[in-house]
């Protein structure tokens, strides 16, 4: 089991001082509205009908073309230099899940394989970055049921993502994570602690679809070196830098999914300005994942999946 000690759930008193130090931006704050795509709720209808008849007709090719797809799925370590990181989170390890999208083309017996490979990296954390499901609360029973082989010395982390809004019951989702042994935050913070240091993860609720409040998470928090955000959509960036969050993970995009040689790919989610890789605005380091699953159909051109090892360095 996972060592629950380790991690802290942050107090309000002493998320006093931490408060002190930044004035951020509220839920209902036009800039923060403005910051998120919204889908309007007659276009997610036609989407959640369409879906279910086109999963409903490819849901065999579909799951042995994404198990096939997930199997290869690469398990990259990549280093992130983080300046201030205390020395005794250097080579600290973050398994980065986003886009699971369970449901007809994604099951736990396509996630057991995935999740044994990722635990033998042996990470640290592992960090769920939204879009558990497609557009059922109970498509989550496939991730949750999974969670038993994940495996990481301070627990799972998850935040929700807007499809996981999208199927009206995110609380079921939630408690569906808690059965597995995931905590989720929903505008809120934990802390990592090693020996007298620790880092803090800050998690917020999606931004198109939920209510946003890094003001709540960053209430919530430890004073503390070092913050990392979880955010299912990579738009919050410009708002996480304004928060001097150190580093930001994220999904969503799922890299564009199709792709083509030498064309720019496009992610339609984020006008475009966030596909995958490394992006930065200020001193926030922003990390965008191409996921796990896929959504409407189930391909992935020109890119794959992923379930990337972050490795934690201190920048010198
Ligand atoms: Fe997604």
């Amino acid at each position: 089991m996972f060592s629950r000690a380790r991690i802290l759930l942050a107090g309000s008193r002493r998320a006093k001082a931490a408060q002190a130090h930044f004035t951020e931006l509220g839920p209902d704050d036009p800039e923060v509205i403005g910051a998120f795509p919204h889908i309007p709720d007659a276009m997610l209808r036609t989407a959640r009908v369409s879906w279910r008849a086109l999963a409903a007709m490819m849901r065999p090719q579909g799951r042995r073309m994404v198990a096939r797809q997930i199997a290869r799925a690469g398990l990259p370590h990549l280093d992130i230099p983080l300046e201030g990181l205390p020395s005794a989170f250097d080579g600290y390890k973050i398994a980065f899940l986003s886009d699971i999208h369970a449901g007809p083309y994604l099951g736990s017996e396509i996630l057991k394989p995935l999740f044994q490979r990722v635990s033998a990296e042996k990470p640290d954390l592992v960090v769920l970055g939204g879009d558990l499901v497609n557009y059922d609360a109970d498509e989550a029973a496939e991730v949750a049921h999974s969670l038993k082989y994940l495996h990481a010395k301070d627990g799972i982390l998850s935040v929700p993502g807007n499809h996981d809004h999208y199927s009206g019951d995110l609380r079921r989702i939630i408690k569906y994570l808690e059965h597995g042994g995931a905590q989720t935050l929903l505008n809120d913070a934990t802390s990592v602690v090693r020996g007298r240091e620790h880092v803090n993860f800050l998690g917020v609720d999606d931004g198109g679809a939920g209510r946003f409040d890094l003001a709540r998470a960053r209430s919530r928090a430890r004073d503390s070196k070092i913050n990392i955000l979880l955010s299912h959509t990579p738009d919050a960036l410009p708002l996480a830098a304004r928060a001097k969050i150190d580093l930001m993970l994220s999904g969503h995009t799922h890299g564009g999914q199709i792709r083509a040689p030498r064309i720019r790919p496009i992610s339609t989610h984020t006008k475009g300005r966030y596909v995958d890789g490394f992006y930065r605005s200020d001193r926030t380091l922003a990390f965008v994942g191409r996921g796990v699953g896929v959504v409407c159909i189930p391909m992935r051109a020109f890119c794959p999946p992923h379930a990337p090892i972050l490795v934690l360095r201190r920048a010198t």
